[in-house]
Protein backbone atom coordinates (compact mmCIF):
# COMPACT_ATOMS: atom_id res chain seq x y z
CA UNK A 1 0.00 0.00 0.00
CA UNK A 2 1.17 3.48 -0.69
CA UNK A 3 1.81 4.57 2.91
CA UNK A 4 2.43 1.44 4.43
CA UNK A 5 4.74 2.37 7.57
CA UNK A 6 3.99 6.15 7.59
CA UNK A 7 2.30 7.49 10.13
CA UNK A 8 -0.40 10.59 9.63
CA UNK A 9 -1.54 13.11 11.98
CA UNK A 10 -4.93 14.54 10.69
CA UNK A 11 -6.81 17.71 12.46
CA UNK A 12 -10.34 17.85 12.90
CA UNK A 13 -10.18 14.16 12.01
CA UNK A 14 -13.34 13.04 13.64
CA UNK A 15 -16.19 14.30 10.58
CA UNK A 16 -16.37 15.46 7.13
CA UNK A 17 -13.21 15.93 5.21
CA UNK A 18 -10.84 15.72 8.30
CA UNK A 19 -12.90 11.90 8.48
CA UNK A 20 -12.91 11.35 5.01
CA UNK A 21 -8.89 11.99 5.15
CA UNK A 22 -8.11 9.86 8.11
CA UNK A 23 -9.65 6.61 7.00
CA UNK A 24 -8.29 7.18 3.69
CA UNK A 25 -4.68 7.34 5.16
CA UNK A 26 -5.40 4.26 7.20
CA UNK A 27 -6.44 2.33 3.84
CA UNK A 28 -3.43 3.34 2.21
CA UNK A 29 -1.44 1.66 5.39
CA UNK A 30 -0.79 4.76 7.57
CA UNK A 31 -1.69 4.30 11.45
CA UNK A 32 -3.07 7.44 11.84
CA UNK A 33 -3.58 10.34 15.16
CA UNK A 34 -6.82 11.48 14.92
CA UNK A 35 -6.98 14.91 16.04
CA UNK A 36 -10.44 17.07 17.19
CA UNK A 37 -11.46 18.28 20.15
CA UNK A 38 -14.94 17.55 19.46
CA UNK A 39 -16.77 20.88 18.29
CA UNK A 40 -19.78 21.84 16.61
CA UNK A 41 -20.07 23.44 13.02
CA UNK A 42 -19.54 26.93 14.88
CA UNK A 43 -16.63 26.14 17.08
CA UNK A 44 -18.60 25.50 19.80
CA UNK A 45 -18.91 22.44 22.49
CA UNK A 46 -16.31 19.67 23.16
CA UNK A 47 -17.13 16.01 22.53
CA UNK A 48 -14.05 13.18 22.38
CA UNK A 49 -16.89 10.65 21.21
CA UNK A 50 -16.44 11.41 17.28
CA UNK A 51 -12.55 11.02 17.25
CA UNK A 52 -12.83 8.05 19.13
CA UNK A 53 -15.38 6.68 16.38
CA UNK A 54 -13.09 7.28 14.03
CA UNK A 55 -10.39 5.57 15.84
CA UNK A 56 -12.56 2.56 16.46
CA UNK A 57 -13.99 2.62 12.62
CA UNK A 58 -10.23 2.29 11.65
CA UNK A 59 -9.27 -0.27 13.52
CA UNK A 60 -12.03 -1.96 12.67
CA UNK A 61 -10.52 -2.59 9.03
CA UNK A 62 -7.79 -3.49 10.43
CA UNK A 63 -5.84 -0.41 10.69
CA UNK A 64 -4.16 1.62 13.96
CA UNK A 65 -5.21 4.99 14.90
CA UNK A 66 -5.29 6.65 18.06
CA UNK A 67 -6.87 9.88 19.17
CA UNK A 68 -5.64 13.02 20.25
CA UNK A 69 -8.52 15.93 21.98
CA UNK A 70 -6.29 19.07 21.58
CA UNK A 71 -7.13 22.53 20.21
CA UNK A 72 -5.21 22.96 17.32
CA UNK A 73 -4.78 26.47 17.96
CA UNK A 74 -3.04 26.23 21.43
CA UNK A 75 0.31 26.16 20.81
CA UNK A 76 1.02 23.17 23.90
CA UNK A 77 -1.45 20.97 22.52
CA UNK A 78 -0.50 21.10 18.51
CA UNK A 79 2.80 20.42 20.07
CA UNK A 80 1.45 17.08 21.78
CA UNK A 81 -0.38 15.97 18.94
CA UNK A 82 3.57 15.21 17.65
CA UNK A 83 4.48 13.91 20.74
CA UNK A 84 1.47 11.43 20.57
CA UNK A 85 2.49 10.00 16.90
CA UNK A 86 5.76 9.57 18.05
CA UNK A 87 4.76 7.81 21.34
CA UNK A 88 2.31 5.73 19.88
CA UNK A 89 3.92 5.23 16.22
CA UNK A 90 7.30 5.61 16.58
CA UNK A 91 7.38 8.76 13.71
CA UNK A 92 5.36 11.40 11.95
CA UNK A 93 5.19 11.47 8.06
CA UNK A 94 2.22 12.99 7.00
CA UNK A 95 0.00 16.19 8.17
CA UNK A 96 -3.54 17.36 7.50
CA UNK A 97 -4.02 20.72 8.36
CA UNK A 98 -7.81 20.55 8.32
CA UNK A 99 -9.61 21.37 11.59
CA UNK A 100 -11.26 24.81 11.75
CA UNK A 101 -14.97 26.12 11.37
CA UNK A 102 -16.85 28.84 10.36
CA UNK A 103 -18.72 31.84 11.79
CA UNK A 104 -20.20 34.05 8.49
CA UNK A 105 -21.82 37.11 9.26
CA UNK A 106 -21.62 40.18 6.55
CA UNK A 107 -18.77 42.16 6.88
CA UNK A 108 -20.38 45.40 8.48
CA UNK A 109 -22.43 42.60 11.13
CA UNK A 110 -19.27 40.86 12.28
CA UNK A 111 -18.47 40.90 15.35
CA UNK A 112 -14.88 41.32 17.01
CA UNK A 113 -15.22 37.77 18.78
CA UNK A 114 -16.15 35.97 15.00
CA UNK A 115 -13.24 37.66 13.62
CA UNK A 116 -11.01 36.77 16.73
CA UNK A 117 -12.58 33.11 16.79
CA UNK A 118 -12.56 31.86 13.16
CA UNK A 119 -8.69 33.27 12.14
CA UNK A 120 -7.70 31.93 15.28
CA UNK A 121 -8.51 28.52 14.24
CA UNK A 122 -7.60 28.13 10.88
CA UNK A 123 -4.74 30.53 10.97
CA UNK A 124 -3.22 30.43 14.30
CA UNK A 125 -4.16 26.32 13.92
CA UNK A 126 -2.47 25.73 10.80
CA UNK A 127 0.60 27.98 11.57
CA UNK A 128 1.01 25.90 15.45
CA UNK A 129 1.24 22.51 13.17
CA UNK A 130 3.22 23.57 10.33
CA UNK A 131 5.54 24.85 12.77
CA UNK A 132 5.75 21.73 14.97
CA UNK A 133 5.95 19.95 11.41
CA UNK A 134 8.47 21.37 10.00
CA UNK A 135 10.49 21.51 13.19
CA UNK A 136 10.31 18.22 13.95
CA UNK A 137 11.19 17.32 10.09
CA UNK A 138 14.33 19.40 10.52
CA UNK A 139 15.83 17.78 13.28
CA UNK A 140 14.92 14.38 12.05
CA UNK A 141 17.06 15.54 8.79
CA UNK A 142 19.56 17.01 10.72
CA UNK A 143 19.96 13.47 12.54
CA UNK A 144 20.46 11.87 9.21
CA UNK A 145 18.96 9.77 7.16
CA UNK A 146 15.96 10.40 4.47
CA UNK A 147 13.22 11.74 6.43
CA UNK A 148 9.54 11.70 4.48
CA UNK A 149 7.36 14.41 5.27
CA UNK A 150 4.04 15.22 3.77
CA UNK A 151 2.33 18.37 4.64
CA UNK A 152 -1.28 19.28 3.87
CA UNK A 153 -2.61 22.41 4.54
CA UNK A 154 -6.87 23.28 4.06
CA UNK A 155 -7.70 26.27 2.11
CA UNK A 156 -10.48 27.50 0.61
CA UNK A 157 -11.89 29.47 -2.68
CA UNK A 158 -12.95 32.26 0.01
CA UNK A 159 -9.55 32.88 -0.33
CA UNK A 160 -9.37 34.51 -3.86
CA UNK A 161 -13.56 35.03 -4.10
CA UNK A 162 -13.41 37.19 -0.87
CA UNK A 163 -17.07 36.50 -0.40
CA UNK A 164 -18.32 39.96 1.85
CA UNK A 165 -19.84 37.52 3.87
CA UNK A 166 -16.94 35.59 5.34
CA UNK A 167 -14.32 38.15 5.87
CA UNK A 168 -12.78 36.56 8.98
CA UNK A 169 -12.55 32.99 7.00
CA UNK A 170 -11.20 34.29 3.77
CA UNK A 171 -8.86 36.26 5.62
CA UNK A 172 -7.45 33.45 7.13
CA UNK A 173 -7.39 31.09 4.24
CA UNK A 174 -5.59 33.27 2.32
CA UNK A 175 -3.00 33.72 5.23
CA UNK A 176 -2.85 29.67 5.30
CA UNK A 177 -1.56 29.96 1.06
CA UNK A 178 0.85 32.21 2.42
CA UNK A 179 2.26 29.62 4.80
CA UNK A 180 2.28 26.77 3.30
CA UNK A 181 4.06 28.05 0.53
CA UNK A 182 6.80 29.95 2.72
CA UNK A 183 7.10 25.87 4.19
CA UNK A 184 7.28 24.56 0.58
CA UNK A 185 10.03 26.66 0.09
CA UNK A 186 11.48 26.36 3.36
CA UNK A 187 11.26 22.29 3.44
CA UNK A 188 12.26 21.39 0.07
CA UNK A 189 15.86 20.66 0.69
CA UNK A 190 15.08 18.47 2.63
CA UNK A 191 12.52 16.42 0.29
CA UNK A 192 9.58 17.41 2.37
CA UNK A 193 6.58 18.68 0.15
CA UNK A 194 4.23 21.28 1.36
CA UNK A 195 0.57 21.57 -0.77
CA UNK A 196 -2.59 23.71 -0.25
CA UNK A 197 -6.37 21.81 -1.37
CA UNK A 198 -9.43 23.96 -1.67
CA UNK A 199 -12.04 21.05 -1.26
CA UNK A 200 -15.81 21.13 -1.68
CA UNK A 201 -17.89 18.74 0.37
CA UNK A 202 -21.20 18.25 1.11
CA UNK A 203 -20.48 18.07 5.39
CA UNK A 204 -22.30 20.08 8.05
CA UNK A 205 -20.30 23.03 8.01
CA UNK A 206 -20.86 23.22 4.22
CA UNK A 207 -24.63 22.94 4.38
CA UNK A 208 -25.55 25.91 6.40
CA UNK A 209 -26.95 28.21 3.62
CA UNK A 210 -31.12 27.99 3.12
CA UNK A 211 -30.36 26.12 -0.06
CA UNK A 212 -28.08 23.64 1.16
CA UNK A 213 -29.44 23.88 5.15
CA UNK A 214 -29.90 19.28 6.18
CA UNK A 215 -27.63 18.69 2.76
CA UNK A 216 -25.00 17.17 4.92
CA UNK A 217 -25.90 15.78 7.58
CA UNK A 218 -25.53 12.42 8.38
CA UNK A 219 -24.19 12.37 5.43
CA UNK A 220 -20.18 11.57 6.33
CA UNK A 221 -20.21 8.44 4.43
CA UNK A 222 -20.97 10.03 1.15
CA UNK A 223 -18.73 13.15 2.04
CA UNK A 224 -16.11 10.35 2.19
CA UNK A 225 -17.12 8.93 -1.15
CA UNK A 226 -16.75 12.17 -3.14
CA UNK A 227 -13.70 13.65 -1.27
CA UNK A 228 -12.17 10.16 -2.20
CA UNK A 229 -13.27 10.48 -5.75
CA UNK A 230 -12.84 14.64 -6.31
CA UNK A 231 -9.69 15.12 -3.76
CA UNK A 232 -7.05 13.29 -5.22
CA UNK A 233 -5.03 12.00 -2.15
CA UNK A 234 -2.96 10.60 -3.33
CA UNK A 235 -1.27 13.34 -5.83
CA UNK A 236 -1.34 15.60 -3.02
CA UNK A 237 0.72 13.16 -0.87
CA UNK A 238 2.80 12.96 -4.20
CA UNK A 239 3.43 17.02 -4.27
CA UNK A 240 2.15 16.67 -7.76
CA UNK A 241 -0.49 19.01 -9.10
CA UNK A 242 -4.40 18.11 -9.56
CA UNK A 243 -6.82 19.29 -11.70
CA UNK A 244 -10.60 19.04 -12.14
CA UNK A 245 -13.97 20.92 -12.84
CA UNK A 246 -16.09 21.51 -10.10
CA UNK A 247 -18.69 24.26 -11.23
CA UNK A 248 -20.55 21.68 -12.69
CA UNK A 249 -21.06 19.75 -9.40
CA UNK A 250 -21.54 23.17 -7.39
CA UNK A 251 -24.63 24.07 -9.31
CA UNK A 252 -26.18 20.32 -9.48
CA UNK A 253 -25.65 20.62 -5.22
CA UNK A 254 -27.23 23.70 -5.03
CA UNK A 255 -30.64 22.80 -7.40
CA UNK A 256 -30.43 20.00 -4.71
CA UNK A 257 -29.81 17.20 -7.03
CA UNK A 258 -26.74 16.27 -6.62
CA UNK A 259 -23.09 16.42 -4.32
CA UNK A 260 -20.91 19.39 -3.54
CA UNK A 261 -17.18 17.79 -5.42
CA UNK A 262 -14.11 18.98 -4.68
CA UNK A 263 -12.49 22.39 -6.70
CA UNK A 264 -8.87 22.20 -5.56
CA UNK A 265 -5.88 24.45 -4.68
CA UNK A 266 -2.63 22.72 -4.86
CA UNK A 267 0.53 24.54 -4.16
CA UNK A 268 3.54 22.92 -6.51
CA UNK A 269 7.08 23.98 -6.69
CA UNK A 270 7.25 27.98 -6.41
CA UNK A 271 3.80 29.16 -7.96
CA UNK A 272 0.41 28.56 -6.79
CA UNK A 273 -2.66 27.83 -9.28
CA UNK A 274 -5.90 27.12 -9.24
CA UNK A 275 -8.69 25.57 -10.66
CA UNK A 276 -12.81 26.12 -10.44
N1 LIG B 1 -16.78 21.49 3.34
C1 LIG B 1 -16.38 22.28 2.38
O1 LIG B 1 -17.01 22.42 1.32
C2 LIG B 1 -15.08 23.05 2.53
C3 LIG B 1 -14.70 23.97 1.54
C4 LIG B 1 -13.49 24.64 1.65
C5 LIG B 1 -12.68 24.40 2.75
N2 LIG B 1 -13.10 23.53 3.72
C6 LIG B 1 -12.22 23.35 4.87
O2 LIG B 1 -12.07 21.96 5.13
C7 LIG B 1 -11.86 21.77 6.53
C8 LIG B 1 -12.85 20.75 7.07
O3 LIG B 1 -14.16 21.26 6.87
P1 LIG B 1 -15.45 20.33 7.02
O4 LIG B 1 -16.45 20.84 6.05
O5 LIG B 1 -15.08 18.89 7.01
O6 LIG B 1 -15.94 20.78 8.50
P2 LIG B 1 -16.48 19.94 9.75
O7 LIG B 1 -17.14 20.91 10.66
O8 LIG B 1 -17.29 18.77 9.29
O9 LIG B 1 -15.15 19.38 10.42
C9 LIG B 1 -14.25 20.21 11.09
C10 LIG B 1 -13.69 19.48 12.30
O10 LIG B 1 -12.73 20.33 12.94
C11 LIG B 1 -12.88 20.15 14.35
N3 LIG B 1 -12.35 21.30 15.06
C12 LIG B 1 -12.88 22.55 15.13
N4 LIG B 1 -12.11 23.34 15.87
C13 LIG B 1 -11.05 22.59 16.27
C14 LIG B 1 -9.90 22.86 17.06
N5 LIG B 1 -9.67 24.07 17.60
N6 LIG B 1 -9.02 21.85 17.28
C15 LIG B 1 -9.24 20.61 16.77
N7 LIG B 1 -10.33 20.31 16.02
C16 LIG B 1 -11.21 21.29 15.77
C17 LIG B 1 -14.37 19.97 14.55
O11 LIG B 1 -14.66 19.36 15.81
C18 LIG B 1 -14.75 19.14 13.34
O12 LIG B 1 -14.71 17.74 13.65
C19 LIG B 1 -11.96 23.15 7.17
O13 LIG B 1 -10.67 23.70 7.31
C20 LIG B 1 -12.75 23.93 6.16
O14 LIG B 1 -12.54 25.31 6.24
C21 LIG B 1 -14.27 22.85 3.64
Amino acid sequence: MLLDGKVAIVTGGATGLGRCHALELARQGARVVVNDLGAKADGSGRDESAARAVCDEIKSLGGEAVAHFGDVADWNASKSMFEAAVEHFGDVNVVVCNAGFIRDAILFNMTEKDFDDVVRVHLKGHFCTIRHATAYWRERAKAGGVVYGRLIATSSESAFFAPPGQPNYSAAKAGIIAITMGAAQLMQKYGITANVIMPRARTRRACVGPRLRGLGEGRDGGVAADARAEVPERRALDGRLAAGRARPALREARAGQGRLHGARHVRSGRRAMFWA
